[in-house]
């Protein structure tokens, strides 16, 4: 049985792909420091899939503890979620973002690097390029400079991967994430975000649910069809489902160079009242809305073009906005 380790993994998208992985029959280390998770995320996992994944609370910023771990435990693949993720807080808070997000890529590494071990998926996202000049995105899409310190830690971290690759023969795949939404299908695990929601479908059923207020629309003078902002929202499943793909390219030898990317999404845009109107729709609910100015730094469309993904990856969605946004509200109602 193939061991794979999963930093992050209590998190929301790795909470989900330790899920898949256990599904498909690897052995799965998560390794977490409970920054932006919760310990019962372990045993809500283990209750989908009946196997407890092993657990180690550490801080991949410390170097001598990630040397202590692999000490220990090797592994035949590592896909690595851990690291802070909120745009407007690593604006507050640059250091703190490179210290983590950087830092942690380079122990990791450079532990890979020397104890021969192979195969990384590396958690990217599309906010590597900006306001794509075409639509839908293509992996040849030129990056643009970072619109923020957590948006440039992707970027420098997949250029960090690329040269490791390069220079130490190690495999790679990174994952650009386009919007993931929804929740497992048992209810059991899903999006927790602490404190204040940033992103918009956490925000939107914590509305429903009364614990918010109102939920404001960033806007709604975008050159769009209805002038709010599109995104391309894709359901966790799906996309923890393209984690295992990657996984098995890398270790089954397909991958064609040492480093490789793809765009992981649905290939569709949704604009905020499309998610709204759906939302409402298959939750028969009335969403308590305003429209109010743009958000700071937000691109007005992204989504992706699967085409590579589908085919390099034999994968592709299967769930719809729909079913992402139930799923999202019948979690919500699992938290009261
Ligand atoms: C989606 C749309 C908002 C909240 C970010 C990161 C990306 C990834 C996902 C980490 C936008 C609008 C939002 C609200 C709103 N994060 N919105 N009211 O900004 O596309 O992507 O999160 O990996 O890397 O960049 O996601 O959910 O914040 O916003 O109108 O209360 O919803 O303006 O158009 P975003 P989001």
């Amino acid at each position: 049985m193939k061991r794979i380790l999963v930093t992050g993994g209590l998190g929301f998208i790795g909470s989900h792909t330790v899920v898949e992985l256990q599904n498909s029959g690897f052995e799965v280390v998560i390794i977490d420091d409970l920054s932006n998770s919760k310990i019962d995320v372990l045993d809500n996992i283990t209750a989908i899939t009946g196997t407890k994944p092993a657990f180690f609370q550490l801080d991949l910023r410390n170097k001598q503890e990630v040397k202590n771990f692999f000490d220990n435990i090797l592994v035949d693949g590592i896909i690595h979620f851990a690291a802070f993720k909120a745009v407007g807080e690593s604006v507050e808070k640059p250091l703190d973002y490179y210290e983590n997000n950087i830092g942690s890529l380079v122990y990791l590494l450079q532990e890979m690097r020397d104890r021969n071990m192979d195969n990384f998926i590396f958690s990217s996202s599309c906010t590597v390029y900006g306001q794509a000049d075409e639509l839908p995105i293509t992996e040849n899409a030129p990056i643009k400079p970072a619109e923020s310190p957590y948006g440039n830690t992707k970027q420098i971290g997949e250029e960090i991967i690329k040269e490791s690759c390069a220079a130490h023969n190690l495999n790679a795949i990174a994952l650009r994430y386009f919007n993931p939404i929804g929740a497992h299908d048992s209810i059991k695990i899903g999006e927790l975000p602490l404190g204040v929601p940033q992103n918009l479908i956490p925000y939107v059923t914590q509305t429903a649910a009364g614990i918010r207020e109102q939920l404001s629309v960033f806007g709604d003078d975008y050159p769009t069809p209805d002038g709010t902002a599109i995104r391309d929202y894709i359901h966790v499943v799906d996309l923890a489902k393209a984690h295992i793909a990657a996984l098995q390219r890398l270790l089954n030898k397909k991958n064609k160079t040492n480093f490789e990317f793809f765009n992981v999404g649905t290939g569709k845009g949704s604009s905020v009242l499309e998610v709204i109107n759906s939302f409402e729709k298959v939750t028969n609910k009335k969403l308590n809305y305003k429209i109010v100015g743009r958000r700071a730094g937000d691109i007005t469309a992204a989504y992706a073009d699967t085409t590579i993904a589908n085919k390099e990856l034999n994968w592709k969605t299967e769930k719809t906005l729909d079913e992402a946004l139930l799923s999202s509200w019948k979690w919500q109602e699992s938290q009261k």
